[in-house]
């Protein structure tokens, strides 16, 4: 699909690759010991998480995008990982089909609606006791002046539906009001970038009702 994403395809990886890069590798280290899990990166863009993951001998990655552009880039490298061109919100993917599943920088963008409905398809794709990793946006007391700022400077660069949408994800405190406790426990979480993003790993609570 063409989305707004079709410009920033090109400019995604050059502009982001080292600032992100601390938060990848943290990501990677997160992840080390379950190497032969089966992990879905739901909004992937690019892919460089998960490009990242099979260099360091990931086998079973999973890539999800709605942007065709972002995906044509995911595509470059010839990683072996599986790409899926579809709405992360309502996939064709069977329920519990993946051991991890994670979501980076792609909630606080969304209206609360597709940020409940994102989780909730993540919650629908994880195995019992699977994990789901978060990365996102932070303000809070540990969050330096100096990344509130630059954080809030891009947000604002990427057009004002988008910044409104991340005024909203910061005035509602972030992913600790969309995280259902009867669905997810946090196992940790682990602040990066001034302490402006946190990768925050919740395992699955089966619902049995
Ligand atoms: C800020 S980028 C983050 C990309 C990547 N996760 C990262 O960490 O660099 C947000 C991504 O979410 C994707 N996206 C937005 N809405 C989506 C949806 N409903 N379904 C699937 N992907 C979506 C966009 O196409 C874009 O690639």
């Amino acid at each position: 699909m063409n989305t707004d994403y079709d410009f920033t395809a090109k400019i995604y990886d050059p502009i982001l690759f080292f600032a992100l890069k601390p938060i990848r590798i943290a990501v990677l280290n997160a992840l080390l010991k379950y190497k032969e899990q089966t992990i879905l990166d739901l909004c992937c863009g690019t892919g460089n998480q998960l490009k990242l993951l099979s260099k360091n001998g990931f086998k079973n990655l999973h890539c999800l995008d709605i942007s065709d552009s972002m995906l044509k880039v995911a595509k470059n490298g010839a990683c072996p990982m599986k790409i899926y061109n579809e709405d992360a919100t309502k996939t064709s993917l069977k329920n519990e089909s993946f051991d991890i599943t994670m979501i980076s920088f792609a909630i606080h963008e969304k209206d609360r609606a597709t940020q409940k409905n994102l989780i909730e398809e993540a919650y629908r794709l994880i195995k019992k006791d699977g994990l789901l990793l978060i990365v996102d946006y932070a303000f809070d007391n540990k969050t330096t002046k100096l990344a509130k700022r630059g954080i809030s400077i891009i947000e604002r660069i990427a057009g004002k539906e988008h910044y409104d949408n991340f005024k909203n994800y910061i005035q509602n405190n972030g992913l600790s009001s969309l995280i259902k406790k009867d669905h997810f426990k946090l196992l940790k979480s682990n602040r990066k970038l001034l302490s402006g993003v946190t990768i925050s790993t919740y395992q699955k609570i089966k619902n049995e009702a």
